[in-house]
């Protein structure tokens, strides 16, 4: 499995801990920056991770900004890209099961260390589980190709 990680600056110090602790797990990382706490824009490395697990060079994404609130809403709005925000380990857990995330949100300056590594264990080593749930996730595709009326035809 590959991950690709990201941040802004309000992210880096946990997404520098997020990529250490998979690296001594032996699970690969792509490191899209940023590499310092210099003040950077969030969308540009939520469009960096959603480029890498669209083009298939990474499985799964993490995106950490302040609140991991601003990753989420522009990872959402890359075609193919489904991104949870978690700040527990339950909604890690149900992302992968139900929602068939692919990519997870998590904020630096809401979660301790601790707690967001319990989070990322548990999305990374959760499964989709299919079934009436991949129904629900065509209509979400069928949304993002511009599906706008509600009997199932193009309005
Ligand atoms: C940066 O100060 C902050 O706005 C950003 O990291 C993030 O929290 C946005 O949602």
């Amino acid at each position: 499995m590959k991950i690709a990680i990201a941040s802004d600056h309000g992210g880096f110090e946990l997404k520098e801990t997020i990529g250490e602790a998979l690296l001594k797990k032996g699970i690969e990382t792509m490191d899209f920056g940023t590499f310092s706490e210099e003040s950077v824009d969030y969308p540009d490395f939520a469009l960096k991770v959603g480029e890498a697990i669209n083009n298939k060079e990474a499985d799964l994404g993490i995106l950490v900004c302040g609140t991991g609130i601003g990753m989420s809403i522009a990872a959402n709005k890359i075609d193919g890209i489904r991104c949870a925000l978690c700040s527990d380990v339950y909604s890690a857990k149900m992302t992968r099961g139900h929602n068939n995330a692919n990519v997870l949100a998590l904020g630096q300056r809401v979660l301790g260390d601790g707690l967001a590594m319990m989070i990322v264990d548990t999305f990374i080593n959760s499964h989709f589980e299919g079934g009436r749930h991949q129904r629900r996730l065509d209509k979400i595709k069928d949304i993002e190709n511009g599906y706008k009326g509600n009997d199932g035809n193009e309005a």
